[in-house]
C-alpha cells in the first residue's frame, strides 16, 4: 500500500485528497495560561490576559479555516475551587472581554451560545451573558460556544434526571431512549458532532469536558501553551485532523 500524500489545510479547505478534511466543530481546552504566566516572573493573571486574546485571534483564524462550530472551555465548574482573587480576576476578563469583543463578533456573523450554569456568576456577568447571547442570536456565519461554569458529568447527570422524569411520569418509555435522546438533553443540542477536541500544554486528559460528546471525536495534544496558541498552531491541529481516517468503529 502506498502511503497517501500528507494533506495540508488547503488540501482539506478546497476538499481535495483523502482524509478526514476540515473539521466541522473543534472544541479547545484552553490549558497552561499559570504556567505560561510563571514562565515570566509574572501573575497568572497575565497569563489569562494573554490567553484572552490567544482567544480571540483562533476564533478569528477558525472562522477562516471554515469551522462551524467553535467550542471553548473557559471556565470549569471545578474552577470554583482556585483561590478567590484568580476566580475575581477570570470574571473580570470575562466582562471586558464581551464588552470590548462583542460588536465586533456580531460583525463577523458569529452567534455565541452558552454551555454550562452560567446563572451562578454574579449577576452582571449573567446580565451580560445574557446579551451576548441575544445580540448574536440571528447570526449564522459560525458559532462561539463558550463552556462557562461547565462540567460534563453534571450536564449528563441533569440530562438522565430529566430523561428518567419523562419516563417516571409516562411521557417516555424506557425501552425507546436512544443516543439521540440524551443528545437532544445536553446542552450541545442541535450543534454538528464534535470533530476534533485540542488540549493545550501537554496534559493529556478530558477533565471533565464533553465527555459524551466526544464519543468520536479526533484527540489532539500539543505541549505549547495557551497563550502560545495561534492561528498557525490552530492550522497544525487542523491539518492533522485531515490526515486523520475517521472508522466510527468500522474497518
Ligand atoms: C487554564 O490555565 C485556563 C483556564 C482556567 C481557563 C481559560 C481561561 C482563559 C482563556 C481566560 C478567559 C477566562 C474567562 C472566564 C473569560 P491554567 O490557569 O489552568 O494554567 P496552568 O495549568 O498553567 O496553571
Amino acid at each position: 500500500m502506498t502511503a497517501e500524500p500528507a494533506r495540508s489545510v488547503d488540501d482539506a479547505a478546497a476538499g481535495t485528497g483523502s482524509g478526514a478534511g476540515v473539521p466541522r466543530h473543534v472544541a479547545i481546552i484552553m490549558d497552561g495560561n499559570g504556567r505560561w504566566a510563571q514562565r515570566r516572573g509574572l501573575p497568572r493573571i497575565a497569563g489569562h490576559r494573554k490567553g484572552i486574546e490567544a482567544a480571540r485571534s483562533v476564533v478569528k483564524a477558525a472562522g477562516a479555516l471554515g469551522i462551524e462550530v467553535l467550542t471553548l472551555y473557559a471556565f470549569s465548574s471545578e474552577n470554583w475551587s482556585r483561590p478567590a482573587a484568580e476566580i475575581a480576576d477570570l470574571m473580570d476578563l470575562l466582562r471586558r472581554f464581551i464588552r470590548k469583543e462583542l460588536e465586533a463578533l456580531a460583525g463577523e456573523g458569529i452567534r455565541i451560545r452558552v454551555i454550562g450554569d452560567y446563572q451562578a456568576f454574579e449577576p452582571d456577568v449573567v446580565e451580560l451573558i445574557d446579551g451576548a447571547i441575544a445580540r448574536t442570536a440571528d447570526n449564522s456565519k459560525a458559532t462561539l460556544v463558550v463552556a462557562l461554569n461547565y462540567g460534563s458529568q453534571s450536564e449528563i447527570t441533569q440530562a438522565m434526571r430529566a430523561i428518567a422524569h419523562d419516563v417516571a411520569q409516562g411521557r417516555a418509555d424506557a425501552a425507546d431512549i436512544t443516543a439521540s435522546t440524551i443528545d437532544s438533553r445536553l446542552s450541545t443540542n442541535g450543534l454538528p458532532p464534535l470533530d476534533l477536541l485540542i488540549r493545550t500544554s501537554g496534559e493529556c486528559r478530558l477533565s471533565n469536558f464533553l465527555l459524551w460528546q466526544a464519543a468520536y471525536a479526533e484527540l489532539y495534544f500539543t505541549d505549547t501553551l495557551w497563550p502560545d496558541f495561534d492561528e498557525q498552531a490552530l492550522r497544525d491541529a487542523v491539518g492533522d485532523f485531515a490526515r486523520r481516517e475517521r472508522r466510527y468503529g468500522g474497518l
